[in-house]
């Protein structure tokens, strides 16, 4: 299986993180276990995130780039993708990069950027979505990994993983529930891509083995090869 494997180059990443990064842990230690990628940097927009220094620890290239430099969101935009494309990424993978992009940078990466956001897309784009989880009186909650494109949350999803919520859930309790399996499926659906075996496909749906995915793949809840916990 080694051998099969090693045919292929490892894919080339570029994370884009803002937070703790730890997804980007997930991937680090992905990679650790046999995962065929090759983690090129970590960009921040923010100096302080704690990501950054997982990455260090680790010998991966980092990069600050402050938002707060630039007058708009295009400017920023522009530099962030020649910041990227310095290291020539197979994908990028946004995790916990807590920016809009705007269209022209999504169209530049499509189909090679995914993004991971704490919420069973279409439900709950955008921020605080444990808590609107739990004020909407979800029973199920989770986490999606999907293509990034110009709609915000709204890309095609490829895997999601779900989680209970419980009756003294709070948003706190809820979202370390759906991170841990979040650190499950960001590597699965990073590992399909970095095997060849998903793409975007042109109808605009992820691609799995020649299959285009009408539903996100759900992953159980049993834990796999390639999820690990930070
Ligand atoms: C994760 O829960 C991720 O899904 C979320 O931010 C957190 C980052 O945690 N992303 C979004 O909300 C994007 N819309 P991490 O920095 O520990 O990986």
């Amino acid at each position: 299986m080694a051998q099969a494997m090693s045919e292929r180059a490892p894919l080339s990443l570029v994370a884009l993180i803002s937070g703790g990064g730890s997804n980007l842990q997930s991937l680090i230690d992905a990679q650790a276990q046999g995962l065929a990628i090759q983690l090129r940097a970590v960009i921040s927009n923010r100096a302080e995130a704690l990501g950054l220094e997982r990455a260090r620890r680790h010998g991966i290239t980092t990069e600050i780039l402050s938002h707060r430099d630039y007058p708009d969101r295009e400017t920023f935009d522009a530099d962030l993708a020649a910041l990227i494309d310095r290291y020539e990424p197979g994908l990028v993978v946004l995790a916990g990069f807590m920016r809009i992009l705007t269209p022209g940078f999504v169209a530049r990466y499509q189909g090679r950027m995914m993004n991971i956001h704490p919420s069973l897309l279409p439900k709950f784009r955008g921020l605080h979505t444990h808590q609107r989880a739990l004020e909407a009186g979800e029973r199920e909650h989770g986490a999606s990994v999907h293509f990034v494109t110009a709609e915000l949350d709204g890309g095609p999803v490829i895997v999601q993983a779900r989680v209970p919520v419980l009756k003294n859930d709070d948003a706190k309790s809820l979202a370390a529930r759906v991170l841990e399996r979040e650190h499950c499926i960001y590597p699965t659906a990073v590992r399909w891509f970095a095997e060849g075996r998903l793409r975007l496909g042109e109808d605009g749906r992820p691609e799995l083995d020649g299959q285009s995915l009408r539903q996100p793949k759900v992953l159980s809840a049993s834990p796999t090869r390639s999820g690990t916990r930070s």
